[in-house]
């Protein structure tokens, strides 16, 4: 081997064992903590028909395409925390007639060909039994799918409001962070009277 080879060789087997040391550290260091690597914002408590719900859905292939109860694919959109953000109608409605409850085109979801066509041609008490597992997937404050920030004061979010808000944003709309603190105000001065 030549003096170029032997460094160009010697550089990519160093790469490759650390990169094999740091994966088996990592992966120590989270098998070993008692705490997620990552906080999880969702949670969801299964009713009946939710249970059911859930087992049809997996039944449908559903998982194809969506993400809940944290296992699926990432292909379409990640279902759980939703039911945070939309109530039981809004799901029903959405499964049997997608595009008139968007208002707008929808990709897979819709009349044939599109690909999860076969959605709202299901029995209406399938629909009524996903619409409730997915309306059960709640969303904690802070999580990606919930309409509450993070609890407590957070100088990226300033910063972010700060750079990113046009100009009057600031003036003629409420922060929801401000919005939130002044409705709990008054639902603990509320409570006192
Ligand atoms: C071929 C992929 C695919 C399959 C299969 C699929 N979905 Fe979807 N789903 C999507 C996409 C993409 C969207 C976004 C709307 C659109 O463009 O169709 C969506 C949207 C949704 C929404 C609305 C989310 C929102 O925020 O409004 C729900 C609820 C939903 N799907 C449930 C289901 C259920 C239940 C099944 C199985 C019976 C299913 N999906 C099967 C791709 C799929």
């Amino acid at each position: 081997m030549k003096l170029g080879e032997k460094i160009l060789f010697g550089v990519v087997g160093l790469l490759v064992v650390i990169t094999v040391i740091s994966f088996f550290m990592l992966e120590s260091v989270r098998h070993k903590s008692v705490k997620p690597l990552y906080p999880i914002l969702t949670h969801f408590e299964f009713s009946a028909e939710g249970e059911r719900g859930y087992a049809i859905y997996q039944k449908n292939g559903c998982y194809t395409c969506h993400r809940a109860v944290g296992s699926g694919t990432s292909m379409g959109v990640s279902l759980d925390g939703l039911g945070s953000k939309h109530d039981l109608n809004y799901f029903v409605s959405f499964l049997k007639d997608p595009e008139k409850t968007y208002g707008a085109k929808t990709m897979d979801h819709g009349a044939p060909p599109k690909d999860a066509a076969y959605v709202s041609a299901l029995p209406d008490s399938d629909i009524h039994a996903m619409a409730v597992f997915v309306s059960e997937l709640k969303a904690d404050q802070g999580s990606s799918s919930s309409f509450e920030p993070p609890q407590g004061a957070s100088s990226f979010i300033d910063a972010m409001v700060q750079m990113w808000t046009p100009a009057g944003w600031r003036t003629n709309f409420t922060d929801i962070r401000d919005w939130m603190k002044n409705n709990s105000k008054e639902a603990q001065d509320d409570a006192k009277h």
